[in-house]
Parts: structure tokens; sequence; C-alpha cells
């Protein structure tokens, strides 16, 4: 079956209010927006408001990069998913490495990241939340590159969308996005090659296979590839018959280079 690509660019913890609305301009120009691919941009929290409006005349959707689980109440710092459906929030990334606290560059001690970094349940939690509030969760596995050497990329796989996914039906996941992202390959300039990111995203949908039962659902998952993601390799891979698009870091933070890869897909 044809599934619609889907680009998502995340911005991560980048751009001011000036800067975040002149890349939307700019991208906004440039772009061609057609009906066959969608496309997400993911600001930082900050930036959210003043994106809807500027994106309320194109077709372009509205993402997060994280969300806290519960409606409301005594959670200092965190933002609920009732609160990103008040903004006009459609997506939402949930299970980031980064958010994991597996960070490929930043050089942080173990236990410093552990009070930060999320966990099976808590992504399980997240997704549960987003749901109820019609929210599509963007969910990110993904291997580092000590797993890797190891041979443990399935392994870490499995255990992430088993860890995810494991409290949900079939009925639920019609739908869903998946998004593979190697942690040595983000912002690192080293992508995977694509006959690898290929394999990985098919043993992905594979596993939807096995673990539902339900002949259908593996067809209507979106499974994206991320990790140094430009407007060189994008076509190649998105041309993959299990890689149904990509979600972007750095090369969404250029108007030309986004407007570029969404003409990719
Ligand atoms: P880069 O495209 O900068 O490698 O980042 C990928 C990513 O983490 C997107 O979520």
């Amino acid at each position: 079956m044809q599934r619609t690509k889907l680009v998502a660019g995340n911005w991560k913890m980048n751009l001011l209010q000036s800067t975040g609305s002149a890349l939307v301009e700019a991208f906004l120009q440039k772009v061609e927006l057609r009906q066959d691919v969608d496309v997400v941009v993911c600001p930082p929290y900050t930036l959210l408001g003043r994106l809807r409006e500027e994106l309320r005349r194109s077709h372009i959707h509205l993402g997060a990069q994280d969300v806290f689980w519960a409606e409301e109440g005594a959670f200092t710092g965190r933002v609920s998913p009732k609160m990103l459906a008040d903004l006009g929030v459609s997506h939402c990334i949930v299970g980031h490495s980064e958010t994991r606290g597996r960070f490929g560059k930043l050089e942080t001690a173990e236990n410093t990241l552990g009070f930060f970094a999320e966990t099976e349940e808590t992504i399980a939690l997240k997704i549960r939340a987003l749901f109820f509030h019609s929210i599509e969760p963007i969910l990110c596995v993904g291997e580092t590159l000590a797993e890797r050497q190891a041979g443990q990329t399935e392994a870490i796989i499995a255990k992430q969308l088993e860890g995810a996914l494991s409290g949900f039906d079939a009925a639920e996941l019609f739908f869903f996005v998946v998004a593979y992202e190697p942690v040595w390959a983000i912002g690192t300039g080293e992508t995977c090659a694509t006959e690898e990111a290929e394999r990985i995203c098919e043993f992905i949908r594979d596993w939807f296979r096995t673990k539902f039962g339900d002949p259908d659902l593996p067809d209507h998952i979106r499974i994206l590839y991320g990790g140094s993601v430009k407007s060189v390799n994008a076509k190649e891979l998105f041309s993959q018959p299990n890689i149904d698009g990509g979600l972007v870091g750095g090369a969404s933070l250029d108007a030309n280079e986004f407007a570029k890869i969404v003409a990719s897909a």
C-alpha cells in the first residue's frame, strides 16, 4: 500500500522568536507543498505559539519535541499534552535519544543524565497521554555506536519498541509513526548507509507484524529515518520501500536544505 511520506524537522534547542519566524518564512517561500507529503516542524516549546500563527495559512503541521504525561498539576517545568493540544500541536516526538539522555556528542556523567533521562515506561505513558489528545507521537528508537559494535542493534530496537508499545492494541497503532535514529549518526554528519537504514526500517515493520499479528497493521505504520539527513542523501533514503520519510535535525534549520529534503520525498 502507498503510505503518505512524512518529513519532520526537529529544531532541538535552537532559534529565538526572530530567527525562528525568519526561518519559517523563508521555508514557506521555497517549499513546494504537495498532498502526498506531510511536513511537520518541531520548534522548542518557546516558539510553538508564534509558529502556530505563522503556519496557520500553510499545510505544515506543528510538532513538539517532548511532553509530560499528566494532564496538569504540581510538575514544575513540565508541559502537558493538554497544553500542546491547546496550541494546535498535532505531532510530538517521544523517546528521542537526547531525551533518553543518550547524547552523541555531549560528554556528561551517567549519573547526571539519569536525573532527566526518560525510560521505556515514561515513553509508554507519554504515548498514551498523546493519544488521549489526538496528538500523533513520533517514537524514536536507535542504538549507540557501542551497541552496534557489540552486535546488539536489533535487540536494542526490539526492546525499545516492546517497552514503549506492548500495552497497546493493534487498533490504536494504525498510522503510528516510528523514527529509526541511530545515535551515532545524529549530528555527526555520518549517515547510516542506505541499505542498512532500509534493513533496520524493515526490521521495525516486521516487529509490528510479529508482535501484533494483524496483517494490515505493518503496512500502515510510517517509519522514518533520522541521523544526518541532508538534501544530498534524502532522495536515496526516501526511495527505499520501508523508509517513509525523515526526521531531520541540523538540516531543518536551513530553509533551502529543508525545502530540498521535502522535495526529495
Ligand atoms: P541531525 O539531522 O542533526 O543528525 O539530527 C537528527 C535528529 O536527531 C532528529 O531528531
